[in-house]
């Protein structure tokens, strides 16, 4: 089996990438260990860059259509790696995750309609409502025992108050929860008694650590089946965010029609040839690469626990089941988030981004993106350690 070296380190600057080349702009540092955005430091697996080099080989780039054996290399990862039985037609090309909850929003929802979203949670999922003009409904996560957990409570009232649409993030982003069979159940139970749609943002799903399983919501009931868009992309797991190779799985084929009607209307669902291609290839060659990046990873979450708690214990790590990112609970270290920026930015040179943008309750926390070579996890905890021990001096 090869051995992929997710130790290298790749200079990524003059590439126009967001995460390194942008860093200056969004945050006024370049000289600091860049953690923010999610993508990764490691170079996107041979597989899909030599399948791009061979489309290549072709010197035409026309118009060109998603071949069936692009959407059954879908059908095969979903069914395989994640125990749900999906049929072709119930896919539809996106350029994107996000791009597909607006339209989702657009589609099946009308300006002033509820929109409930459990935060903290992802940025967009605030945004892009709001943006619509839905009006988004925060329904809270708690803390128990360093991981979120639902709010079914508060949920019931707003389901009972009208709020007829839902925006999941399975597994969530910022925490890295992977909901367990029984949470989504419960999740399920509750949509159905009021009669609830679920837009079920899967983005995160094959970066499940140590033996962590997805649960594809959907696939849960009947009812889930029939009322859920799963909305799903290779980006993130093979770090192709600059590709647009996003889709959805939409079982219930009313739904699914007003879905591709509204799509077809404006052709918003026309890929590019280097999407299928990479998503195809991606996901018929990726499963050992997939098992040694999160491997690696976790090694990544752990030094993270370990180092932090024997060197800056003030700081609390929310360890993930999925997802490379590290919720970072702060609140011990006594700061407004005014200080934790400048003390993360400018004093520990470590830009992850800042707990508030992920809505009510980030105040206090910080979300690392650990996606990166084990030396540049190693330099920003130093950086952070030395930074937390000139706090005393
Ligand atoms: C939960 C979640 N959804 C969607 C996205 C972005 O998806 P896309 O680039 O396909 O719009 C991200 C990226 O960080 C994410 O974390």
């Amino acid at each position: 089996m090869k051995r992929y070296d997710f130790d290298e380190l790749i200079d990524r600057r003059g590439t126009d990438c967001l995460k390194v080349d942008g860093m200056k702009k969004a945050y006024g540092v370049d000289d600091a260990v860049p953690m923010w955005v999610a993508d990764m430091d490691f170079r996107t697996p041979d597989f899909v860059l030599e399948a791009i080099r061979q489309r290549c080989t072709h010197e035409i780039l026309g118009y060109t259509f998603p071949s069936d054996n692009y959407y059954q290399s879908i059908v095969d990862w979903v069914t395989k790696r994640h125990h749900w039985k999906i049929e072709k037609e119930y896919l539809t090309f996106l350029p994107g995750v996000v791009p597909g909850l607006a339209h989702c929003l657009n589609a099946f929802t009308k300006p002033g309609d509820k929109v409930l979203i459990q935060t903290p949670v992802y940025m967009p999922f605030h945004w892009v409502p709001d943006n619509l003009h839905r009006e988004v409904v925060n329904n809270y996560l708690f803390i128990e025992e360093g991981r979120f957990v639902m709010d079914f409570s508060s949920m019931e009232k707003e389901f009972n108050n009208g709020c007829k649409t839902m925006i999941l993030c399975n597994p969530h982003n910022p925490g890295g929860r992977v909901w367990s069979p029984e949470e989504l159940m419960q999740l399920s139970d509750l949509c159905e008694k009021y009669g609830v749609l679920v837009l079920s943002d899967e983005i995160h799903a094959d970066l499940t650590l140590n033996g962590a399983v997805h649960t594809p919501f959907a696939s849960l009931s009947e009812y889930a089946f029939q009322h859920t868009i799963t909305l799903m992309a290779p980006s993130k797991t093979f770090n192709l965010a600059g590709l647009a190779t996003s889709f959805s799985v939409i079982g219930n084929p009313a739904l699914r029609s007003v879905f591709v009607n509204y799509l077809h209307a404006t052709e918003l669902n026309n890929g590019t040839i280097f999407a299928y291609v990479a998503a195809q290839a991606a996901y018929e060659n990726g499963t050992d690469w997939v098992r040694q990046l999160t491997d690696y990873v976790w090694e990544n979450v752990l030094l993270v626990r370990d180092f932090l708690s024997e060197q800056v214990p003030h700081i609390h790590p929310m360890i993930p089941d999925a997802t490379y990112m590290v919720w970072l609970d702060c609140r011990e270290l006594g700061m407004s988030q005014k200080e934790l920026r400048h003390f993360f930015y400018q004093e520990a040179k470590v830009v992850m981004n800042d707990g508030t943008a992920f809505g009510p309750g980030g105040e206090g926390f910080m979300r690392m993106n650990l996606a990166t070579p084990r030396s540049n996890v190693l330099r920003a905890l130093e950086g952070i350690k030395c930074a937390f021990d000139k706090l005393g001096e």
